[in-house]
């Protein structure tokens, strides 16, 4: 039998899962998001959440995957609980799911990318997005070209694929953001994007707070890949000495700061060129639509003097495109693992073959946004927070002790904090989870919008 890979570094781990969490997410919902929802107090809500349920479930991810040293599904056979096996198998579904419309939203990256360097999207930037980058058979084909660099890494392996990419991937956003978030610094005008961006609206919070908490505690957790059998499927590629509460810690601060950070670059470019968000007749439309980063950005570029509008919007795009392709090789990842571990097929045209598939189930989403934001729905409201709920159930319920063993494998501390970690799973983390859980619900199946429950296909 040949032997499972395993992560080269512990630091090739935790910037792969970093990798992983920092994405799309980050930096084309989450800045939108925050300034839509009351601002630094959705941030709270939303590093509440982070603390709250994220950091546990995630915890919880990584103590099954490292316990098991197995792809998500035959994780919970090896455990000795197949009859929970259908969580793995939920959350593999999930990734699938996701990976085809993110790799569509990544097309349109690529597509941006393309448009600054040369200059011809600077020629129509309100129209851009919806006649040129999100639309036709382009979009399709770009969407295939994205979904073939995923699978070219994936094919590569562990090591050599996924942990080279990212050891060189998340320095570079980081440093990029970084960058452009001091220029938007310099920018007249960007003062009140601070302003906008960072004053607490706590009336909104709490006004619309069955609408905010589940929209926070949602972006919290798809913000660290977790409810997707991803961050299973990297833990079990971890060695037994490495600190699991430690990792966990540092890849969540990690990536709350890039979201962040994504922030103080999007909304004071926005605010240095007048664009306002929210509101009637905003360009960008408050609930952070499919298109609002897109347009927004490329419309503050657009009157830049000289070469500077073309270079930043693609330097802005490339950070998006790295940060798009760190995740979209996750969600791959938990899908090929499956296949690799449990069949012995070969992990190149696995990952080749898998990436076909993903590929033709993005099409609707290439071809039509309202597709999109229907698979982005069903994934955020549906299958993430229904995995999440199983995982809880399961980690601080079923498997409980043999859990806390586990999270102290590699630490130097006693039982104290695990043992917090697994009554707060047992509790709070189940209470709060069954909350989202039940609002989510309530939004897909019970409130019709504009006629129809979000839960019907869009068109039927
Ligand atoms: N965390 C990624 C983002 O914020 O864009 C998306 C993601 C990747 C979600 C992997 C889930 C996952 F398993």
């Amino acid at each position: 039998m040949v032997e499972r890979e395993t992560w080269a570094t512990r630091a090739g781990f935790i910037l792969a899962a970093i990798g992983s969490a920092v994405g799309l997410g980050n930096i084309w919902r989450f800045p939108f998001q925050t300034a839509t929802n009351g601002g630094s107090a959705f941030l709270l809500v939303y590093l509440v959440a982070v603390l709250v349920i994220g950091i546990p479930a995630l915890l919880g991810e990584f103590v099954v995957g490292r316990r098991a040293n197995i792809n998500a599904i035959e994780a919970f056979n090896k455990l000795g609980r197949p009859q929970w096996a259908f969580v793995g198998a939920i959350g593999v579904l999930g990734s699938f799911w996701t990976l085809s419309y993110y790799s569509v939203v990544g097309g349109w990256v690529l597509r941006f990318i393309y448009g600054f360097a040369s200059g011809v999207v600077l020629d129509q930037p309100q129209t851009y997005f919806t006649d040129v980058a999100a639309t036709g058979l382009d979009a399709v084909a770009l969407h295939g070209l994205f979904m073939l660099v995923t699978a070219g890494i994936v094919a590569l392996g562990i090591e050599d694929g996924i942990e080279l990419a990212t050891k060189f991937m998340v320095p570079s956003i980081v440093v990029l953001l970084l960058g452009l978030a001091v220029y938007a610094f310099t920018l007249p005008g960007s003062g009140a994007g601070y302003e906008f961006y960072l004053s607490p609206d706590f009336a909104t919070v709490v006004e619309n707070w069955t609408t905010v908490v589940p929209a926070a505690a949602g972006q919290a957790l798809f913000s660290l890949s977790v409810g997707f059998a991803v961050m299973i499927t990297y833990a079990s590629y971890l060695s037994k000495d490495d600190s699991l509460p430690a990792d966990g810690l540092t890849i969540a601060v990690s990536n709350s700061f890039v979201g962040f950070l994504a922030g103080l670059v999007v909304i004071p470019l926005l605010f240095a060129a007048g664009i306002t968000i929210g509101g009637e007749g905003s360009l960008v439309s408050g609930s952070g639509g499919a298109g609002a980063v897109f347009i927004g950005v490329t419309t503050a570029l657009v009157d830049l003097p000289g070469l500077a509008a073309r270079v930043v919007g693609a330097l802005f795009f490339g950070t998006v495109l790295i940060a798009a392709i760190s995740s979209s090789i996750s969600l791959l990842e938990a899908v090929v693992s499956y296949l690799v571990d449990n069949y012995a097929l070969p992990r190149a045209p696995t990952a080749a073959g898998l990436g076909g598939v993903v590929f033709l189930l993005g099409v609707p989403s290439a071809l039509d946004t309202a597709w999109l934001t229907w698979f982005d729905g069903i994934s955020v409201s549906l299958f993430l927070p229904v995995v999440v709920l199983l995982v809880v159930l399961f980690v601080g319920w079923e498997l409980g002790g043999e859990a806390v063993d586990e999270l102290r494998q590699g630490t130097s501390g006693g039982t104290l904090l695990p043992m917090v970690w697994l009554w707060s799973l047992r509790t709070v983390v189940l209470l709060a989870i069954l909350v989202v859980v039940g609002l989510n619900f309530y939004d897909l199946f019970l409130t019709p919008e504009a006629g129809d429950y979000f839960i019907v296909p869009p068109g039927l």
